[in-house]
């Protein structure tokens, strides 16, 4: 499971979350991630052109393209087939994950109890999703969770923002922190992408500082 792509990750701290509903933003998307020096992106199945925008941003070659909500084998191994390089799920989804462990595929289950936690732990993974963050407890969940499993770190999504992202960036027991408030395609589509960019600036400067 030590797969490059959990320490570059952890080093970037961000896991831009993206649902493609405009293929003419992907251009800019990558453009402004590239220059911000993220080079991951998750794009969702919340739409029909989700394997179309992960083929394309993956056939660029300028960042690590992910697959998220993945919910179902299939999902899995289309994304993988248009050039995905991980799996998020918001889930335990036993047959994606078997998938990705057998092809070597680095998988992030959706986890949100301990329960969950104990069954991603016993298929060997250490690095959770923890979702949806806000509901389910943000960092004192988690710094609860981690007194069991001290030996797993997580990944929360779900309610994070510009207002709270550091405090989950700064605590131990997380790799990174996803979300849609990374850049979004509202944001790309406003003003040629200007706001976009500004603010996965800022975000990028406060991880640095
Ligand atoms: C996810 O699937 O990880 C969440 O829907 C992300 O939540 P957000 O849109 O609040 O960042």
């Amino acid at each position: 499971m030590e797969h490059e792509i959990y320490r570059q990750i952890e080093e970037t701290k961000l896991l831009p979350l993206y649902t493609a509903t405009d293929l003419s933003c992907l251009d800019r998307l990558e453009e402004i991630l590239v220059k911000n020096e993220v080079r991951f992106i998750e794009v969702t199945f919340r739409s029909n052109l989700a394997l179309d925008a992960m083929k394309k941003l993956a056939q660029s070659g300028e960042l690590i393209v992910g697959a998220g909500t993945v919910r179902t084998l299939k999902e899995a191994k289309d994304a993988v087939e248009n050039g995905a390089k991980f799996i998020v799920s918001p889930a335990i989804v036993p047959d994606v994950i078997e998938f990705c462990i057998k092809h070597d595929i680095p998988v992030f289950p959706g986890t949100a109890t301990p329960g969950d936690i104990q069954r991603a732990t016993e298929y060997g993974i250490k690095v959770v999703k923890f979702f949806p963050a806000d509901i389910y407890g943000g960092l004192k969940a988690i710094n609860a969770l981690s007194g069991p499993f001290y030996d797993v770190k997580f990944l929360p999504t779900g309610g994070i923002n510009e207002e709270n992202f550091m405090e989950y960036v700064e605590n131990d027991h997380i790799v990174a922190v996803g979300g849609s408030f990374i850049i979004s395609e509202s944001a790309i589509q406003k003003d040629d992408g200007e706001t976009a960019d500004k603010t996965l600036k800022s975000l990028v400067d406060k991880i640095r500082a």
